[in-house]
């Protein structure tokens, strides 16, 4: 039996064919990433919202603040998401929180194991662990295309490391959280194709355009890991400032960390403009 089985498409299709988010997945044995390939499909206006691009190998994978994103074939699951109006929150900060949540929710469904152990770390990094052995299961880039009326449309990209061995996990520079997969937690290999149906239904659900603005917010903050920690706050380096240590607050409804440095002075950070350390 092959031990990392392929994603099952008729599986997919038989359980998210008539679903928000889903209906239609895109499926690729390899592909650089699957970023620009979704971007190319949305600019499509006869394609929909809701429409998937996945990928069991990526030749270039990407990640935030112009890292790469790295994980061998049929073990992670790489997808990027399509989201346009009416799935597209009244509030741009909130594509993100739905990402989150929908990640942390959809892990907890298939390894129910891991309550009290998988949070966000601000932004949108997922971890596993408590309280001092953390490390990164699951990564979310946004990446959102604008025009006169405001987001015409947003890229979703999602990487959950599933069922790597922890001896093929990469290795990241030291100040980096380190990665794990749900399998060197958990003990455990799962089934990618249920966990991408879950993920597709979760981000459906924080999307659906009936829901109270704050239920999401609030929902995002109580996974956030980060909050009431000491943290150093890294600006990239194109912003040209210097880090701020102190106490992350708070985030806000529109998504920024609010951090109290040493002399009690109140910071507000954006996550495209900021990288988060544990203080050291
Ligand atoms: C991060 O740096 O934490 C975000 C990682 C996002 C990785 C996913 S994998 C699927 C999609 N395609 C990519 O090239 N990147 C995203």
């Amino acid at each position: 039996m092959n031990a990392h089985p392929a994603l099952d498409l008729d599986r997919l299709s038989a359980l998210l064919g008539a679903k928000p988010i889903g209906h239609t997945v895109e499926y690729h044995r390899a592909i650089d990433s699957t970023m620009p390939r979704a971007h190319q499909l949305a600019q499509d206006p006869d394609v929909p919202a809701g429409y998937v691009v996945v990928a069991e190998q990526q030749t270039e994978g990407r990640g935030r603040s112009g890292r790469s994103w790295t994980a061998p074939a049929n073990q992670a699951l790489l997808a990027s998401f399509i989201l346009k109006p009416p799935l597209i929150p009244g509030s741009p900060g909130q594509i993100p929180m739905a990402a989150g949540v929908a990640v942390v929710d959809a892990l907890l469904e298939v390894a129910p194991e891991i309550e009290g152990q998988v949070s966000l770390k601000w932004p949108n990094d997922v971890l596993l662990g408590q309280p001092t052995i953390t490390g990164k299961v699951a990564g979310i880039l946004v990446e959102s295309a604008y025009g006169a009326g405001g987001i015409e449309y947003a890229i979703v990209g999602i990487g959950i490391n599933v069922n790597q061995p922890a001896e093929d996990l990469p290795t990241v520079e030291s100040r980096m959280t380190t990665p794990v997969s749900l399998r060197s937690f958990v003990g455990r290999s799962f089934d990618r194709t249920r966990l991408l149906v879950l993920l597709c239904r979760r981000l459906a659900r924080e999307l659906d355009p009936s829901n109270a603005p704050d239920a999401l917010y609030e929902r995002w903050r109580a996974r956030i890991s980060t909050l009431n920690c000491r943290v150093t706050v890294i600006p990239h380096a194109q912003r040209n400032a210097a880090p701020v240590k102190g106490f992350a607050v708070n985030v806000s409804p529109s998504g920024n960390l609010i951090v109290r440095d040493e002399e009690g002075q109140l910071h507000t950070f954006a996550a495209a403009d900021v990288s988060l350390r544990p203080a050291g």
